[in-house]
């Protein structure tokens, strides 16, 4: 290991509620359906956290503190995954199944999210949601500025930027210095000339939340729409759509969801839906994608019109499965035991000397404390090796927490950063 001056660790020294209703595997489109896919089940008794837990094998060997980039890997999951594999092998071409896991999938993402069925988009990933959304919004004259912040993860504001330069709008970034936004700046950003706001639920980079629930506000008093990204939320925080007043949602799969990679979803509040018709289309954003009629670009009646082409499949498998999982938890009763380890884990860090990008008011912190380090990648490795896993960005080390997480997570994570910090201290010594 390398000489590590000022990094920023420094060595001064259950309550369950049933599962989302059942749901069938009806499938939509044009295949016959004979036997729907049994992927993951449909009902769950409720888990508790420690029932949760159980779901996840790999947990007994590791501490799992990276659901901000990969969710840990369930036994649902792995059996999801072999059950796509086996259909394949034993119906050869087994559409209708496949299908009716895409939809159940959806479901559960829309029952997760309180959105109506028919208000979810399936999208390969967060950046095709946001670009649907951005490339056939509505212009309207005197109302050509969208809003975005600094705490917008890279991908996104990639979007924004292109469309914005593609379809001549003006984009006003509100900044993010030290990781946070100021209310204040953000509210007044958010004028009569402003079709679009974006902020994320949580921001990536450090876990803060910004005040999204204002925002809508501001945004609906001057007509103006918002897009939430919650990504870094959705699966650990109770949302719910209807509640946050947003017109657009995005999330992938593959982290608080405990899906795998390939999928995400994108809610589109039901009253502004035909107002876009995208242009990146193909047959599954028809009203009838088995239609096979070239000439007609008829544009689904839901926000099904945001879709492409055929769904990623096995992910579909593992977002079902995922989804399943997080169905079965009451997120609102179980949040403030996560908010406790969070505040747990930042105590713990705080008294090692460590320096935190995260907020430490717990009403402002998502599920992630982040530790600033000037060696991300070392502290992720040597954590790593003591089976922790956790996710360095930027400067920083992030610790996601999610139902699983447990009290014996939080103090092993502690005690390897108070390792990584005590190593660090006899190598700068030898030097
Ligand atoms: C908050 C947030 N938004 C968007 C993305 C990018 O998502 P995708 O790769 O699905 O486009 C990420 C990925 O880490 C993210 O954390």
């Amino acid at each position: 290991m390398g000489t590590r001056a000022g990094g920023g660790c420094r060595p001064r020294r259950r309550v369950g509620r049933p599962a989302a209703p059942a749901e069938g595997g009806a499938a939509t489109g044009g295949n016959p359906s004979s036997g729907a896919a049994r992927a993951a089940p449909e009902e769950g008794e409720g888990l508790d956290a420690q029932a949760f837990r159980r779901e996840f094998p790999a947990l007994s060997e590791m501490a799992h503190l990276a659901s901000c980039s990969q969710g840990a890997l369930s036994q649902r999951v792995t059996e999801a995954h072999a059950a796509f594999l086996t259909s394949w092998r034993r119906r050869g071409a087994p559409w209708d199944e496949w299908t009716a896991v895409v939809e159940r999938a959806r479901r559960r993402f829309a029952g997760l999210v309180g959105a109506g069925e028919d208000e979810v988009a399936v999208v390969s990933c967060a950046s095709e949601g946001a670009h649907q959304v951005a490339s056939s919004l509505p212009l309207e004259d005197g109302r050509r500025t969208w809003v975005v912040t600094d705490l917008e993860f890279p991908s996104i504001a990639h979007v924004w930027r292109a469309q914005a330069e593609a379809r001549g709008v003006r984009l006003r970034r509100v900044p993010a210095p030290g990781g946070s936004v100021d209310p204040d700046r953000l509210l007044a950003a958010i004028g009569p000339d402003v079709a679009l706001v974006s902020v994320p639920l949580v921001a990536y980079a450090n876990g803060l939340r910004p005040p999204v629930a204002e925002v809508v506000a501001r945004a609906r008093a001057v007509g103006a729409r918002v897009f939430v990204d919650a990504y870094q939320g959705v699966g650990v925080l109770p949302v719910d759509v209807r509640r946050l007043g947003c017109d657009y949602l995005v999330a992938g799969a593959l982290k608080y969801l405990l899906g795998a990679p390939g999928i995400a979803f994108l809610y589109v509040r039901r009253e502004v839906v035909s107002d876009h018709r995208p242009s990146h289309t193909g047959w599954f954003g028809r009203r009838d994608p088995f239609a096979f009629d070239p000439d007609t670009l008829d544009y689904a009646p839901d926000a099904r019109r945001f879709e492409i082409g055929t769904p990623a499949v096995p992910a579909a498998y593992a977002a079902d499965a995922g989804l399943s999982l997080v169905a079965e938890l009451d997120l609102a009763a179980l949040w403030p035991r996560l908010e406790g380890l969070a505040q747990d884990l930042q105590e713990r860090l705080l008294a090692l000397g460590a320096r935190l990008a995260s907020p430490l008011d717990p009403a402002r912190r998502g599920p992630q404390v982040t530790v600033r380090t000037d060696h991300p990648q070392e502290l992720a490795a040597f954590l790593a090796a003591r089976g922790v896993i956790a996710s360095p960005r930027g400067r920083a080390v992030r610790f996601a927490l999610h139902h699983h997480t447990d009290l014996a997570d939080v103090e092993r994570a502690a005690a390897g950063v108070a390792a990584f910090a005590a190593a660090t201290a006899l190598e700068e010594g030898r030097g």
